[in-house]
């Protein structure tokens, strides 16, 4: 096959959906063959030729990697000017720092966050990896104290009726089995027990669920898909990340997020069609507590061969 004979795949610039190859500019290097996931290249007659410009998923490395820049497409655009040296033992001994430094945070100061803020947070979730670079997560944003109100209200019970189960669960006769003993103790003891306080804290008016928060953040995606799961949380980690360099606190809700996809009432207040699933949620802040030391967590549980 002679890369002339080949379709003619567009000229890569918005509108048009897949790359095309510039020949006069071409080196026939190969590396658009190396870094394309979806294998589009192949070198054909020692020229570069594009065979399956369908199977294209757009996450622009061809373009990105390419360096004669004889790639045309709209998926990758220049470093800026003045960015900083990455790859830089000062960048990673940094970026270790804002890793150990992120904390989760419960008690936050009234001052909402604006939106210029929580668009750039969400700006991290976007640029996060996706599965077959599916891009597919969608966001919610809640800042409106009377939808926060409104949604704890109806969380909370969702929640007690959530554990209430797993409480059962925990008690069936390979219950130790099926889950582990390690997770079956946690669920009895932390978070069945944990619940009956947390049920006597909110009935004294403390909001042990959303702490008070000003933001939360929701992100959801297809059920059927098991990598959204990774990606969705990915995306909301890096979000939070994010937040943590602006000064911004938040906390993971499990609770929230495992209650959504546990309960109809729930569902029906987010209005979630049957094919989506909430794969992670967190509060967001300025936090009123500030930290001044680190952690320390448990040596990796690592298995080398
Ligand atoms: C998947 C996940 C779910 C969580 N859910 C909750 C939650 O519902 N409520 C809460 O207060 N904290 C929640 N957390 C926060 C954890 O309790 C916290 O990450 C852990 O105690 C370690 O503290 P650190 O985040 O400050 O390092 C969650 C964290 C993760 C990773």
């Amino acid at each position: 096959m002679k890369a002339k004979n080949l379709p003619d795949p567009g000229a890569g610039i918005p509108g048009v959906d897949y790359p095309a190859i510039d020949q006069s500019k071409c080196t026939k290097c190969g590396i658009c063959l190396k870094v394309c996931a979806p294998v589009m290249y192949e070198m054909h007659d020692g020229q570069v030729a594009l065979v399956r410009p369908d199977w294209c998923f757009h996450c622009g490395h061809c373009g990105a990697a390419c360096p004669a820049g004889a790639i045309r497409e709209a998926f990758s655009e220049p470093v800026p000017a003045g960015a900083p040296e990455i790859v830089s033992p000062a960048f990673s001994d940094a970026l270790q720092l804002v890793f150990r430094s992120r904390r989760s945070v419960r008690k936050y100061k009234k001052k909402p966050v604006s939106r210029e803020d929580l668009e750039k947070i969400l700006e991290a979730g976007r640029y996060t990896a996706t599965g077959t670079n599916a891009q597919t997560l969608r966001y919610m944003v809640i800042t409106d104290p009377e939808k926060i109100d409104e949604l704890r209200r109806i969380a909370f019970p969702a929640v007690l009726k959530m554990f209430a189960f797993v409480g059962r669960l925990t008690k069936i006769p390979f219950a130790s089995r099926l889950m582990g003993e390690g997770l079956r103790d946690r669920m009895k003891n932390r978070y069945v027990e944990g619940m009956k306080l947390m049920e006597e804290q909110i009935r004294r008016g403390e909001d042990k669920l959303f702490h008070n928060a000003p933001a939360i953040i929701l992100v959801f995606a297809e059920k059927f898909d098991e990598t959204q799961a990774f990606s969705a949380a990915a995306a909301l980690y890096n979000c939070s990340l994010m937040a943590h360099t602006m000064g911004i606190g938040c906390c993971f809700n499990g609770f929230l997020w495992m209650a959504i996809n546990f309960d109809k009432k729930l569902r029906k207040w987010f209005d979630l069609p049957q094919h989506l699933k909430c794969y992670g949620a967190m509060t967001l802040g300025y936090q009123e507590v500030k930290y001044h030391r680190l952690v320390k967590r448990n040596p990796a549980k690592v298995e080398w061969r």
